[in-house]
């Protein structure tokens, strides 16, 4: 580590010292803090250390002999994971734990509804309770900084603003149903490529205005019990062992009073890890057990630091009332009121990207309609590596069409594509050569079978995109390219049939070069839960307008992305083939080649983000870089119109309010929602600013014909930067333009007003 950033980082840490005791929050878990005096006097030390480490893979140990229970953990954050052995990853095998499967982060964030997300979190609660948990391993809220992260499916946006609103409404959600969250992961796990390794280097600014905000929006707003620490590292230290971001900044600075447990297997030492703030080691004790407690004995760790971490947890175990054994596990974990959680989420997700005017389908003549691809039938409640869901049901889109259609219309389904599917460990060459050829032959029957079915249709829904093998915690993708040869099977579609409507079940963007261009109708369907077949048929029969907004943009190249461009990502040599073709020009954005090339020899397990808080739209707006569909777009089954566009003042003090007024219409003939968005570009500002960012928005129901005149409301102090020389929050009191539109590619008016 270089004397430049050993020197910075010990400047950071002595202000962060000299700003700590400016607790923003003040956590109901304190309550409880004189009745946990009474039980540490009566626990022995290595009562104290056994509550410090895992008990078995998805529980800690709490005090038998004082009556104090485990703390029960579930995998989230979009449905509770099915039972487990005690001391392994296989299923215990209950018939009861089949749960309802939520749309995943992704979906959660399209909605752009901090309503829906609470409704998900008392959704998630109810069904943990149910399982006897006390804590759910949710909401995911990292940000979206690569298009090909495994886990972009999970999180919810690119936008911290937007991210932290549904962290809120999901944390709130679950805490007011007597369960706890456990915010992950804490913090910049933004990749999942050598996710247990990457040493993220980072700003104090971009950390803090980008990758903090959604967790600290939940400490400070819905007063979250749990946190996980990441598997990586932030600029040289594990999260884990991290004083920094444990003690600093998420205890001292923004007053969280709960538990930070270890990711799996994320513990790297004794000492270090419980000085710094790591309360639990899961799901071992290599480190917090026997280690821990010889530590103590050789007066390396004092009991004050262990009373502390125990305080931690006994405050979240009182608060959260343990379930009663006989209780638990007693009836199928999925009930209707969290299937309707489900429904309402899903269908308030569905992008709409395209409408050539072809959608909603008409069914009055009992067209043939042609459901092709794999992801018709595919299930997305499991697959990959990730947590994933042993869900009671999963309504697939070609279930959903033939729930919705009977017989008004004939449906012919063609596989069309071989799916990717997840395989445990390493293949022979030898393996992977037949495999091949027999992928290769099997492809040309079923494109041979989607053509002929194709020729035959009045329409053809095709039905692409991802699936849970794709994209996956473990890896990240190396491109965004739709799998299995569906742009080539779609060429092959549209030269019998030109009715294409094309739906793409993914969680993180693709690239949509050939379909956007081939189809007459383009929506995105996500990873959309338990009832997303039915929610997708209602959208495309008409029952109910698309409404989703994409959470993250949609680039025309993953090129273009801001960890691609400047090299930053993939890191290291093994991906030299990635840049070999770019290296050697200048790209369209000046990033020299020497750039790319200094890229080339990173080390895999250095994470330089050097483009700082330009990540997603605020890269490519600044940057002046077309984009397929932008953040914050999608279309509805009507047209909405914005007007009359007021301010409640013409400048404002840096405790004030900004209150943006605008009158929006529903001009079409279509109930439906319409998502309005603000953004804020500085004029004349006194540091460096991304183009715009969006800093309110709200999710509208209007009737056909109906007008409301809706009020914004944006607080300056949501609009301060973080100094990084005074190592605080600061205002930048300049002229800002309002920017009032329906996507960040859409702003309807602008309006300038000061900040004094
Ligand atoms: C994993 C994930 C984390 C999950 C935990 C338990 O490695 O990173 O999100 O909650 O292990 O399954």
């Amino acid at each position: 580590m270089n004397l430049q950033r050993i020197l910075w980082i010990a400047v950071f840490a002595i202000i962060m010292m000299e700003s700590s005791g400016q607790k923003t929050h003040k956590s109901v878990l304190l309550q409880h803090d004189k009745k946990i005096d009474a039980i540490i006097q009566q626990m022995t030390l290595e009562e104290k250390v056994e509550m410090l480490h895992g008990k078995t893979m998805f529980a800690s140990a709490g005090v038998e002999r004082l009556g104090i229970a485990d703390v029960k953990y579930a995998d989230g954050p979009f449905g509770i994971r099915e039972e487990l052995q005690p001391h392994s990853w296989a299923p215990l095998g209950l018939t009861t734990d089949k749960a309802t499967f939520f749309p995943t982060g992704s979906a959660l964030a399209a909605t752009w509804s901090p309503e829906l997300a609470y409704e998900y979190g008392t959704g998630m609660a109810r069904e943990a309770r149910m399982r006897g948990k006390d804590m759910i391993l949710g909401p995911a809220i990292n940000i979206q900084r690569i298009p090909t992260g495994g886990r972009t499916y999970e999180y919810l946006s690119e936008d911290p603003f937007l991210s932290s609103r549904l962290s809120v409404g999901y944390t709130k959600g679950v805490q007011e149903n007597e369960a706890a969250v456990c915010l992950k992961h804490y913090a910049l796990n933004n990749q999942e490529n050598n996710r247990g390794t990457v040493n993220v280097i980072i700003g104090e600014r971009a950390m803090r205005e980008i990758y903090l905000p959604p967790f600290r929006a939940a400490v400070e707003e819905a007063d979250a019990f749990g946190v996980m620490a990441a598997y990586n590292k932030v600029n040289d230290r594990w999260c884990s062992e991290n004083d920094i971001l444990q003690n600093k900044i998420l205890r001292d600075e923004w007053g969280f009073a709960g538990m930070i447990i270890s990711d799996w297997g994320g513990t790297h030492s004794t000492v270090d890890a419980v000085t710094y703030g790591l309360n639990v080691e899961m799901p071992d004790k290599k480190y917090l057990g026997q280690a821990l407690l010889d530590s103590v004995k050789a007066g390396k760790v004092s009991e004050e630091i262990i009373n502390l971490r125990v305080r931690e947890i006994l405050r979240v175990r009182m608060e959260i009332k343990p379930v009663p054994e006989e209780k638990a596990n007693k009836e199928i974990t999925s009930q209707p009121a969290q299937q309707k959680i489900a429904y309402n989420v899903a269908s308030k997700s569905i992008v709409l990207l395209k409408n050539n005017g072809i959608l909603p389908i008409d069914i009055s003549k009992k067209p043939v309609i042609a459901v092709i691809g794999a992801n018709a039938t595919q299930i997305m409640a499991t697959g990959g590596l990730g947590a994933g869901v042993k869900t009671l049901y999963e309504v697939t889109p070609l279930e959903g069409l033939k729930n919705k259609i009977g017989d008004k219309a004939e449906i012919v389904f063609a596989q069309g594509y071989v799916p990717v599917v997840f395989t445990w460990g390493r293949k022979s060459p030898e393996q992977l050569e037949k495999e091949a050829r027999e992928k290769e032959i099997k492809t040309k029957e079923l494109t041979k079978e989607a053509m002929d079915v194709a020729s035959k249709a009045d329409l053809v829904l095709f039905i692409g995109g991802n699936n849970r093998s794709v994209e996956t915690e473990g890896s990240d993708r190396k491109d965004i390219k739709l799998p299995s040869g569906q742009d080539e099977l779609i060429q092959k579609i549209a030269e019998v049939n030109k009715n294409i409507v094309t739906v793409l079940t993914s969680g993180a963007p693709n690239d949509l070069n050939v379909v956007n261009s081939i189809s007459k109708a383009l929506l995105i369907s996500w990873f959309n839960g338990t009832e997303g077949g039915n929610a997708l048929a209602d959208v495309l029969l008409g029952n109910i307008s698309p409404s989703g907004r994409l959470p993250f943009t949609l680039p025309v190249k993953l090129e273009d992305s801001p960890a691609y461009a400047l090299g930053n990502y993939p890191q290291g040599n093994k991906n030299a083939d990635v840049f070999a073709n770019l290296v050697s020009e200048t790209d369209s954005i000046g990033v020299t080649a020497e750039k790319k090339s200094e890229a080339l020899n990173r080390d895999p397990n250095t994470a330089n983000y050097s483009e700082e808080s330009l990540v997603g739209y605020r890269w490519f707006d600044t940057k002046k870089l077309p984009v397929m569909y932008p953040f914050g777009y999608g279309l509805t089954y009507t047209d909405f119109n914005y007007s009359a566009l007021k301010t409640d003042s013409e400048k404002y003090g840096k405790n004030d309010i900004i209150r943006v007024s605008f009158e929006l219409k529903n001009t079409g003939k279509m109930a439906a929602d319409e998502v309005v968005q603000v953004y804020i570009h500085r004029i004349n500002p006194s540091v460096e600013w991304p183009e715009k960012e969006l800093k309110a928005f709200s999710r509208e129901t209007l009737n056909p014909g109906e007008s409301k005149t809706l009020t914004l409301e944006i607080p300056v102090k949501n609009l301060q930067y973080w100094n990084e020389t005074k190592h605080a929050w600061d205002d930048d009191l300049c002229n800002i333009e309002l920017q009032v539109g329906a996507s960040a590619g859409d702003i309807k008016f602008k309006k300038e007003v000061a900040l004094k």
